[in-house]
């Protein structure tokens, strides 16, 4: 199930980092155009924010049953010690969890904005905030502080 549930979760990171800058920059470039707000506008919103969710959840499964995070918990104070327990249990759950959260107060803000313009400003602003803590907090391979890998096949 850990295998399953950690190779869903480094997958849909690819559908995360992918589908977030594609829709600040559709969201740019129609600010920039003066767009009126269509269906698809709300379709790119919605689908990447299912995305994120989706990820959301694989991670709150993933951060139940992995034996990383049930290290970190048995013994916070030791777990400090070594980056890569506290980096999962600790500094990688509770900024994904912002990330998350500033995107969908700007899907919600953006719902309630009264004019084009203030739907691209609220989108532009808290989904690009989500996605440079979300890109800050992945352990990318070259990460100075925790590695994975790009890919992962199991
Ligand atoms: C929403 C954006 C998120 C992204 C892009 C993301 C990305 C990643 C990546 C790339 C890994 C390494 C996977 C690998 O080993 O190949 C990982 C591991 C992990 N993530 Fe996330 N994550 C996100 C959110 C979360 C959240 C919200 C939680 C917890 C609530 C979480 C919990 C974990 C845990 C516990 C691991 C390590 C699991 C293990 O090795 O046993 N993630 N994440």
């Amino acid at each position: 199930m850990h295998d399953l549930l950690l190779f869903l979760h480094a997958t849909t990171k690819w559908f995360v980092v992918t589908s977030l800058p594609f829709s600040i920059l559709y969201f740019y470039i129609s600010y920039r155009q003066k767009k009126t707000i269509t269906k698809l506008h709300n379709q790119v919103k919605n689908t990447t924010l299912s995305i994120v969710h989706i990820q959301l959840l694989l991670g709150i499964l993933l951060y139940g049953i992995s034996p990383i995070t049930n290290y970190f918990w048995d013994d916070v104070a030791a777990a400090l010690s070594h980056s890569e327990i506290y980096f999962f249990g600790g500094i990688h759950f509770i900024s994904m969890v912002i990330a998350v959260i500033i995107i969908t107060i700007g899907n919600l803000e953006a719902k309630r904005a009264t004019s084009d313009r203030q739907y691209y400003n609220v989108l532009l602003i808290f989904w690009s905030i989500g996605f440079l803590i979300i890109l800050c907090a992945i352990p990318w391979p070259f990460s100075p502080f925790v590695t994975r890998p790009w890919f992962r096949f199991y």
